[in-house]
This record gives C-alpha cells, structure tokens and sequence, in this order.
C-alpha cells in the first residue's frame, strides 16, 4: 500500500488524532493532520499503538505470467547453452562453423546441417547447445528483456588482433550476466599470432589465465585448422559439470525467443531455446504479444519433432503474431495465453500512443 495521512491512520486505529501527533512527536516525527506517513513510519507507529501491520502481497501485474516454481526433486541434469562472443572479424562465426563441421550429431545432410540459429553438437556422448546468434547485440537484446539464455560464454580472440573495443564490451556483458567465460584464443595458425600478448591483455581486464595463477580458461584454437576445438568443448563440458545446470522437463515449457521472423508460406516462424519443462504439439503458447498453438516443431537438423524438453533448440510453427527475439516464451492454457496476450498488446499500443503524441506536440512546438 501507499502512504496515508495522519487522519486516516489515526481512523484506522480508532484512535484520536491528537494521540497519533503525539506517538509520531516520540518518534521524532512532526506531523499535521492531513500530512502523509510513509509505510515505514506507519508500521512502527502501529507497533506503539500495539497493532502489527502486515505487507499486503504485491498487486498482480495482469501482463506477467506468475513463474512455476520447481521442487528440487523434479530437476534432472540439463545440457550448457554457449553463446560466442567477440570483436568483428576474430572469427566466431569461423569458430561456429568448425565445431558444427567436426562435432555435429550427424552427417547425414552433407555438411550444413544447421537449420536454425541454434544447434546441439554432441562431444564424448554430452550434449552441448551453441546459441548462433553471436555478437552482442543478440546478447544485448535479450538481457535487456532480463533474459538469461546463456550458460557459458566464449570469448573469441584473434590471436594476432588482440583485445579490442568489442571484445571488452563483451568481456563486460557477460560479467554483469554472471555468466562464466571460456576464451579461445583463435587464429593461432596465423604468421602475427602473439598469444602471449592477448593473455597480458585479458590480464589487464581482468581475465588472468590459469598458467598465470589466475582462474581463466584460455584454449589455442584455429577455425581455419581445426585446431584446438576438442580441448574447447572439452573446457566447456567441465565448466558445465561444476555449474550443475539442472531443469524440471515435467512441466509446461518455459523459454526464450531466439530469433523470428514472418514466413511467406508457414507464417510466423519463431527458434525457441526451450530452458525449462517440455513443449508439445497442440501446446497453447504465449511469447511476448504474440500468442497461438504449437503446430509444429523443426529441430536443428530440420526433422519434425513432437516434442522438445530443456536445452532443446526447435523451431517453433503456429503462433499468430511475430514474436521479439528475447521474448520469453512460456506454455500456458488458451485462456491465458489470448487474455495476457492482449492485456500486453493494449500496455504496448497505450505506451506508443503516449510516445506519439509526446512527438507531435514536440513537433508542433518545433514548427513555432
Ligand atoms: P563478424 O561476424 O563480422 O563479427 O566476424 P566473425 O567474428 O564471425 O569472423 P569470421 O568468422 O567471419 O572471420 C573473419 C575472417 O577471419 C575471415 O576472413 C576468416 O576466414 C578469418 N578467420 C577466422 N578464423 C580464422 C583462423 O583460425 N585462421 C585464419 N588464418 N583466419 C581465420
Ligand atoms: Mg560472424
């Protein structure tokens, strides 16, 4: 509750006003009648007159959707979800492309076999999931929206560039993310490679190696050679145990938009990392203001899925509207999903309005 004046509180204590001036005079406080009591004060002062104020719960925000808690009991091991970091051109997509080349589950397709902004590679019989939207402003997007996809980051250095502006931009989102960083130090076959010089770099961000007493792990890897991957994906197998990611695939899913985008033929289309619980077909969804039913699923090797548990990238057919990238997703029953959908549409178009107007008056002034 808000505050209230010094003749409501006293009404509500049933006593005289006068009496409630004078408890808030002990208390140090100088009060008129109409004057307001901030909550603090009004729980200690009901305490003088031996009443205990209880905190009403927060008002439900009819635009969220209340999280489902899980019991410990119901969580099992999950795989790490990687996203790679790093400056223009010090090779994350190169770096990408070699992990999917030397580790994809399968062959089959011939090569690519990637078919959504995210894939699963498999290293010593252990899921990994890389999140392909590198480069920060994916990252930036989605913790704006207080999304928290990431697991691991890989910080991806050019061996002969070194540190620079946007490796330490990246360096400083995945810390106040909290989320731990493995570099790879990349370009290693290069003539100018100094990987000596990037770990006095890194040092001096704070990133120190673990061969320099510091607890930083740093892998020399070459996408053009194949390098170096295996002890990569090795490293990020043995931060993910001690990370001992766990999740509940017994409950309605819960998930982040990847990316999405408007299909010609199959409407709007959305990758979802799914983070917790299972998402089925026929499943009632809601993602951002876009809501609908699951009519299908698309795993990263293009096959049709029915269902898609934690860690689990799919590609997501059926909602009615384009969800934003960082948008969480969550499964919920049709009532909800359309009722919260379009509470969140009316909060978005109120919210434009009072923006446009804002402008055009700034306009009107502007043309004076
Ligand atoms: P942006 O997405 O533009 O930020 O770049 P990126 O970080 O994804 O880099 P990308 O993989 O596109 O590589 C940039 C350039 O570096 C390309 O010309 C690659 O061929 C080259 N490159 C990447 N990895 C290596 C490597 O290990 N060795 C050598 N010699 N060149 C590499
Ligand atoms: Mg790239």
């Amino acid at each position: 509750g808000g505050p209230v004046t010094v003749k409501e509180f006293a009404s509500k204590m049933g006593r005289e006003v006068s009496e409630v001036i004078k408890k808030l005079m002990m208390l140090g406080v100088m009060a008129t009648i109409n004057q307001e009591v901030d909550m603090d004060t009004a729980v200690i002062l009901a305490g003088e007159f031996g009443v205990t104020v209880q905190e009403l719960p927060p008002e439900e925000d009819p635009t969220e959707i209340a999280e489902i808690i899980d019991d410990p009991a119901d969580l099992v091991p999950r795989s790490p979800v990687v996203t790679v970091m790093g400056h223009v051109d010090h090779g994350k997509t190169s770096l990408l492309d070699a992990i999917r080349k030397t580790h994809v589950t399968t062959q089959e397709a011939g090569g690519i076999t990637q078919h959504i902004g995210a894939y699963q590679v498999v290293n010593q019989g252990r899921k990994i999931v890389f999140l392909d939207t590198p480069g920060h402003e994916a990252f930036t997007a989605m913790r704006a929206r207080g999304a928290q996809v990431t697991d691991i980051a890989i910080l991806v250095v050019a061996a002969d560039d070194g540190v620079m502006p946007q490796t330490i931009e990246a360096i400083n989102h995945a810390k106040s993310a909290k989320v731990p960083i493995i570099v790879a130090v990349n370009k290693m076959d290069r003539e100018g490679a100094n990987p000596d010089r990037v770990k006095q770099q890194l040092s001096d961000h704070g990133l120190v190696p673990e061969d320099w007493g510091g607890d930083t792990i740093m892998v020399p890897v070459s996408a053009h050679k194949k390098t170096g991957i295996t002890e990569l994906l090795e490293m990020i197998g043995l931060i993910a145990e001690m990370q001992e990611l766990k999740a509940n695939p017994n409950r309605s899913a819960q998930g982040t938009i990847v990316e999405a985008q408007l299909d010609k033929g199959r409407g709007p289309v959305a990758t979802v990392l799914i983070q917790n619980g299972t998402l089925q077909i026929g499943d009632s969804i809601i993602a951002g203001t876009a809501y609908g039913k699951v009519r299908a699923m698309v795993n990263d090797r293009g096959e049709k899925v029915k269902k898609a548990g934690p860690s689990t990238p799919v590609e997501v057919l059926g909602l009615a509207d384009v969800p934003a990238a960082g948008d969480v997703l969550l499964a919920v029953d049709e009532k909800t999903a359309r009722a919260v959908a379009e509470k969140r549409i009316a909060k978005k178009r109120t919210e434009e309005m009072a923006h446009s107007q804002k402008v055009s008056l700034d306009d009107l002034f502007k043309q004076i």
